[in-house]
This record gives C-alpha cells, sequence and structure tokens, in this order.
C-alpha cells in the first residue's frame, strides 16, 4: 500500500531487520544488548512485522506476535500482541503510524484473532484506535523495618533459598500454573525466559543480578540495589498460585534484616497490606496501567471470558476506526455468555477502547458512566453489568513486551 505522500506500508524482511532495530533503539532511546538480539531470543519475528518505508528507507515499524492470553474464567485465548511501534521522528504526524495499524489490524482480524493487546508508552494515542487500558498496577514501597505480621496472618513456611540457575525449571512450572489462572497474563515465550534467565547486566539498572527465593506454589525472583541512600530489594517477579505461597515468600523477603525498603508492584486487591499490623507501610509510589487492549471480534471476545452472573443486555458499541462495532445482545446463563448482533433499542452505548477496559474486569463501568463515556438506561444496568465483568482475581500482565 501507498499512501498520498509517497510513503509505502509493506511487510518487513530480514533485509530489514538492521534498519527496523536503528529505528526501534532511536525511538525507545536504549539498545537490546547484542547477545539478545539474534532470532532465537526474539519473540516477535522480523517477518511478521509491517514497515513504512520512504525512499528506499525505513521510516516506521509495528511488530507483532501471537500470545495465549488468560481471560476471566481461566480460560485461555489466542490473541495478537503488539510491540516496538515507532515512526522516524523525522516523519512524524504524517499518518504513518495510522497506516501501519490499519495494515497490522487487518492482518489480525484475517488470522481470525479476537483480541490486540498492547502494552503503550502514552495515554492520548491508542484511544483512538480502539484501545482502553485494562489492566492496573501500583508500584510500591515497604519500609520494611517497621514490617510486622498481625498475629492471624498464615505463616506456613516451605520458602527455600536458591540460585536462578538451580530453579529455572520450578519458576517455569509455578509460571505456567500462574498464568492460567490470572486474567490479563499470557503464556511465556522460549524466548522471553532465555531474557530472563540471562539477566543481561544491560538491564539490571545497576543493582545486582536476580536473587531467588521459591515456594513448591511460588516464587519471587529480585535484586538488592541502593536508592535515597538505603539497601532496597527490588522485586522482579512474584508469582504465587496460593495465599500461602504468598503469605510465606512475603514473610521470607520483609525478613531481609539488612534491608530498609522493599519496591514491588502489587495489584488493588493484593493482599499484603492486610496481613500487616500497619497497611500504610504498603506505601504506593506510582499507579499506572500496564496493558492496553481491542476487542476485533466483539462477540468472539464477550463470549470467551465468564462472567459472574447472569446478564441480560444489548450493548451498543462505537468503533470508529474498524467499523468492529453495533448493536450486540449480550446474555449470560451460569457464567456463560451468548452474544449476537441485534436491531433492538440498546440499554447501554459505549466506546470500544471502554468496552476493552472493562473486559478483564480492572475497570468498572460506573466509572466511565460517571464520566459520561458509557451512557446506561438506569443505574441497575450499570450495576448488574459490574457485577457480571467483575473477576475473583484481578488482572496482571504477565511479561512486559
Ligand atoms: C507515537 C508514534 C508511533 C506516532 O507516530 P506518527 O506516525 O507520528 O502518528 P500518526 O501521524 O499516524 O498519528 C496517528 C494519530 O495519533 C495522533 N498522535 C500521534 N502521536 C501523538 C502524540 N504523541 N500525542 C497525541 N496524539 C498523537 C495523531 O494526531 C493522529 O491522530 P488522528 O489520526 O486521529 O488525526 C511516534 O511518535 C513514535 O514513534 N514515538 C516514539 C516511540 C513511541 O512512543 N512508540 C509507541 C510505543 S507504545
Amino acid at each position: 500500500m501507498t499512501l498520498p505522500n509517497g510513503i509505502t506500508i509493506r511487510s518487513a524482511t530480514s533485509d530489514d531487520d538492521a534498519a527496523v532495530t536503528r529505528l526501534a533503539d532511536t525511538a525507545f532511546g536504549m539498545r537490546l544488548p547484542s547477545g539478545l538480539q539474534s532470532p532465537a531470543t526474539r519473540v516477535f519475528a522480523i517477518e511478521d512485522a509491517v514497515v513504512a518505508v520512504d525512499g528506499g528507507r525505513v521510516v516506521g515499524a509495528t511488530k507483532a506476535a501471537r500470545m495465549t492470553l488468560t481471560v476471566p474464567g481461566e480460560r485461555t485465548v489466542e490473541v495478537c500482541g503488539i510491540a516496538g511501534v515507532c515512526v522516524a521522528p523525522t516523519h512524524r504526524r504524517r499518518g504513518i503510524l495510522r497506516a501501519m495499524y490499519t495494515e497490522q489490524h487487518r492482518r489480525t482480524e484475517a488470522d481470525g484473532l479476537p483480541l490486540t493487546i498492547f502494552t503503550v508508552s502514552q495515554g492520548t494515542i491508542y484511544g483512538r484506535f480502539g484501545y482502553g487500558p485494562t489492566v492496573r498496577e501500583n508500584a510500591v514501597s515497604i519500609d520494611r523495618r517497621f514490617a510486622e505480621f498481625r498475629p492471624t496472618a498464615p505463616d506456613p513456611g516451605g520458602v527455600e533459598l536458591a540460585t536462578l540457575a538451580e530453579v529455572t525449571d520450578q519458576v517455569r512450572a509455578v509460571y505456567d500454573r500462574w498464568r492460567r489462572i490470572v486474567p490479563g497474563a499470557q503464556a511465556r515465550p522460549e524466548a522471553r525466559w532465555a531474557m530472563l534467565f540471562a539477566d543481561p547486566a544491560e538491564f539490571r539498572g545497576g543493582s545486582t543480578d536476580l536473587f531467588a527465593m521459591v515456594h513448591p506454589d511460588g516464587y519471587v525472583l529480585y535484586r538488592y540495589g541502593r536508592a535515597q541512600d538505603v539497601n532496597v530489594a527490588e522485586v522482579v517477579e512474584m508469582r504465587t498460585v496460593t495465599p500461602d505461597a504468598h503469605a510465606a515468600l512475603w514473610r521470607a523477603l520483609l525478613g531481609l534484616e539488612l534491608v530498609t525498603r522493599v519496591d514491588t508492584v502489587l495489584t488493588d486487591n493484593d493482599p499484603l497490606p492486610y496481613l500487616l499490623t500497619d497497611l500504610r507501610l504498603v506505601n504506593t509510589t506510582a499507579r499506572y496501567d500496564a496493558l492496553w487492549l481491542r476487542l476485533m471480534d466483539i462477540p468472539a471476545a464477550l463470549t470467551a471470558r465468564t462472567y459472574q452472573r447472569d446478564l441480560d443486555v444489548v450493548l451498543a458499541v462505537t468503533d470508529p476506526f474498524r467499523g468492529a462495532g453495533g448493536s450486540f445482545a449480550l446474555t449470560v446463563r451460569d457464567g456463560i455468555a451468548e452474544c449476537t448482533p441485534t436491531t433492538w433499542s440498546a440499554d447501554i452505548e459505549l466506546g470500544i477502547d471502554v468496552l476493552a477496559s472493562m473486559y478483564l474486569g480492572a475497570y468498572p463501568a460506573r466509572t466511565f458512566a460517571e464520566a459520561n463515556r458509557l451512557q446506561a438506561k438506569d443505574s441497575a444496568t450499570v450495576r448488574a453489568i459490574d457485577e457480571a465483568f467483575a473477576t475473583e482475581r484481578d488482572a496482571i500482565l504477565g511479561w512486559f513486551f
């Protein structure tokens, strides 16, 4: 496809590899360690990228890979994951992103994938393409010196210290159990395991290499670093399948006596603050969206997940970017949904980006109604939809891409 301004949008080939890497490094202001640039350590194959070319030069790129995503109800769905979206600083605001996205979404639709997911760099750009933030996370700092567990907090034990090399199989097995039950989590491809276990020095931010603690149903990988003149344990990844594993690993981490602070990322409903005598010690330092999502096929996406209560609603969904919207009758019985196009009048009107935010249960319809981004025939309908879309577990992004 050639745009009126002469820029061509086409599939990338291996000949574009160096130019795409240079463009991405320039746009994101970093260099991927050279040892991790071989095809074996890549999640996103160059042949699956879309590039924009001007006079023979690559001036834009988007990468994509098929991912296995868990949605509410412990169901897994094949989705498209987009990454590495970049346009040369010399070619901004000429419609190159829009053209690359149009082509990428055409491919995703042709592949029959119901959802596209994406970790975005800026909050203002992607709503117009039908994306909404769908996983939220809190960066927290815990002053370990004052952390005490409540007398009722579980103390199951079972944690062992290990080197990363000793526990790679165990970590992989626990992660795989974990990601199957947590909405928003993806299966982790070999290339991303290789990256995690290689633990490149360039990605440590001056802190140590990874330390590990394991439990039969959980693990934590963390580093020691310094910040504001104190010793900090920086949690890189904690995954727990049971409340006992969660409590046991937190008891071990908060037992690191020469550490002043433990930094980690928690979801809104993580039980850690409620295990402690002083919940204020779990101090939120930042709150952000970790994953954005777009519904490619509304009936396929809405029937892929389960729901927490029966529902009979008609949703009128607008999708200015791709025209995948329309009116849909959503009926839920015993958690299982049917969703079909309908001509009935709508109970709820909303943008496809808002539906995307609601999809994994982290952003309630009530909030969008109050912001006038969702119109409902009455408040009972909003309450019903929020109860139905609620999830047993908070959505979490499995691994960043
Ligand atoms: C973000 C980026 C990809 C945009 O590329 P671009 O080719 O300039 O975007 P386009 O010209 O196609 O713009 C598409 C739309 O997004 C809007 N837009 C683009 N960049 C925007 C920004 N920074 N803030 C707000 N809106 C923006 C445009 O106004 C346009 O709107 P419209 O089509 O509704 O009129 C490019 O600036 C870039 O590479 N930035 C650095 C890397 C980055 O942030 N990548 C995103 C990774 S998540």
